[in-house]
């Protein structure tokens, strides 16, 4: 499965750790950042934000310090729902109830190994339809 990534400087050491633990799982497409260089999240978010927008089924990752600018960034764009997540319960409602495609993680407030556990259980958990369905629906304007 080919998932999207990216980060600013902020989530980039996350981000290579994160490639790196789930190499034999996924084929990632990287839109940088490449470095810890400080740069500006848009720059980032938005390119990775549009291939989701334009593939119905693409899954994706974005990460900067606190997740939030990558996050409404990414939200901007069409059928894109992009979840701040932190702990397991909430990676998995957000596939669960939003059916988010973009998983969104805060790499200064959260462990590694947490890192891991949201991607794994993001990737494992379908979304479940039904009266989550019509309230997706409703999202886009
Ligand atoms: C970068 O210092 C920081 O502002 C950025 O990573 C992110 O947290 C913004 O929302």
């Amino acid at each position: 499965m080919k998932v999207y990534i990216a980060s600013d400087h902020a989530g980039y050491e996350l981000k290579e750790a994160i490639k790196k633990q789930f190499s034999n799982l996924y084929e990632w497409e990287d839109f940088g950042t490449h470095s810890t260089e400080s740069v500006d999240y848009p720059d980032f978010a938005h390119p990775l934000a549009e291939a989701v927008s334009q593939d119905a089924n693409a899954r994706a990752i974005l990460i900067c310090g606190t997740g939030n600018g990558v996050a409404i960034t990414a939200n901007k764009h069409a059928n894109v729902r992009a979840a701040l997540c932190w702990n397991k319960e909430i990676a998995a409602l957000a596939r669960q109830h939003n059916n988010a495609n973009v998983l969104v993680m805060p790499a200064r407030f959260i462990e590694q190994a947490t890192a891991f556990t949201l991607v794994e259980t993001f990737f494992a958990t379908e979304f479940e339809g039904g009266r989550h369905e019509r309230r997706v629906q409703k999202i886009n304007l």
